[in-house]
């Protein structure tokens, strides 16, 4: 095992929280204001300091409607950040994981997404994240992509903190139930992450890690069904449950479109990897408990 550090970045964000927690092997966790993508300069700097054998890029603007708005912030973050990152990834000769998602997609296929599906972005983030993903394959930097999903966590802002916080305020509640995916447990990811980092570090990097991955639990379902199953798992601990009524995504405008299905399909990462992540309701199970846990310890 390697004495240098994997470098984490994004270490306030749910991936990074959840990579930190987990982390058996040294490790420099690196955010903001010390690294950020607005001021390249940090990135050279965090990266020189840390002097990585592996870097782990869990940092972006995840803001889905707020990228609207906000175009170049979200592409410095997305596209032009992770392109500085791989390039010095590329100079040092070390690999780099950096994390994608499948709002890549415009969630018309009607089956699970491979990885050599065509992308076709519906708003600026999933196009910020696309050109992230393009930059970073073409860097030369031996590079995986992770495109994952839905991400939650018992920290951080998410779906299923949302959803537990409205519980207290409100006994009937209005979510979407024509869109599916599958939530993805950001402490599911971060051990599949740090399983292919002691892999690499293991074999040494292999020409068939280079690439995109999809990586979300197994299983699929719907925001309805997932806010019921949150809260199925939350009344079992004391909470009261809502009344979840379905709508559609015609009743329920954002400034951007989500995909309809973007399921993701894992089989590549089964097979290059033996990494299967667990099934979505085990994730929220496991989830949903720490996150009240956390909150009765306040
Ligand atoms: N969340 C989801 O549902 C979802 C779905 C699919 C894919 N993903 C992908 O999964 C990865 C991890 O997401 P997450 O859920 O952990 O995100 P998150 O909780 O929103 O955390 C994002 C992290 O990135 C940092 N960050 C934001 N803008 C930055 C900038 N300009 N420079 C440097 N750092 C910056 C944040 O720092 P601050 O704390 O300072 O803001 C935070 O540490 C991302 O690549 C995301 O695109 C997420």
């Amino acid at each position: 095992m390697s004495n240098r550090p994997i470098l984490i970045t994004g270490a306030t964000g749910q991936l990074g929280m959840a990579l930190v927690a987990q982390a058996k092997v040294p490790y420099c966790a690196v955010g903001r204001p010390a690294f950020d993508f607005d001021k390249p300069e940090t990135i050279a700097a965090c990266f020189a300091d840390a002097n990585p054998w592996l870097v782990v890029n869990a940092a972006a603007w995840t803001a889905v409607d707020a990228a609207e708005q906000n175009q170049d912030a979200a592409f410095r973050a997305n596209r032009d950040g992770p392109e500085i990152l791989a390039g010095l990834c590329r100079e040092a000769g070390i690999p780099l994981i950096h994390v994608s998602t499948d709002y890549v997609f415009d969630g018309d296929k009607g089956s699970p997404y491979v990885e050599t599906d065509p992308v076709a972005p519906l708003g600026v983030y999933g196009a910020s994240k696309e050109a992230g993903e393009r930059v970073v394959l073409q860097s030369g930097a031996q590079a995986m992509v992770l495109r994952t999903a839905w991400v939650f966590s018992a920290r951080g802002k998410n779906f299923a903190r949302t959803m537990i916080n409205a519980s207290r305020k409100t006994n009937a509640l209005r979510v979407v139930g024509d869109q599916r995916g599958t939530p993805t447990a950001a402490e599911d990811l971060a051990a599949a992450i740090l399983a292919i980092a002691t892999r690499i570090d293991g074999q040494g990097w292999q020409p068939e890690f280079q690439g995109i991955f999809h990586a979300t639990n197994a299983g699929d379902t719907t925001w309805h069904g997932f806010a019921e199953t949150i809260f199925d798992i939350a009344a079992a601990q004391g909470e009261t449950h809502p009344t979840v009524t379905a709508i559609t995504t015609a009743d329920w405008p954002t400034p951007v479109k989500r995909p309809a299905d973007s399921r993701l399909d894992g089989g590549k990462l089964a097979r290059r990897f033996g990494i299967r992540l667990p099934d979505w309701r085990e994730a929220t199970q496991r989830v949903i408990t720490a996150m009240l846990a956390g909150d009765r310890a306040r």
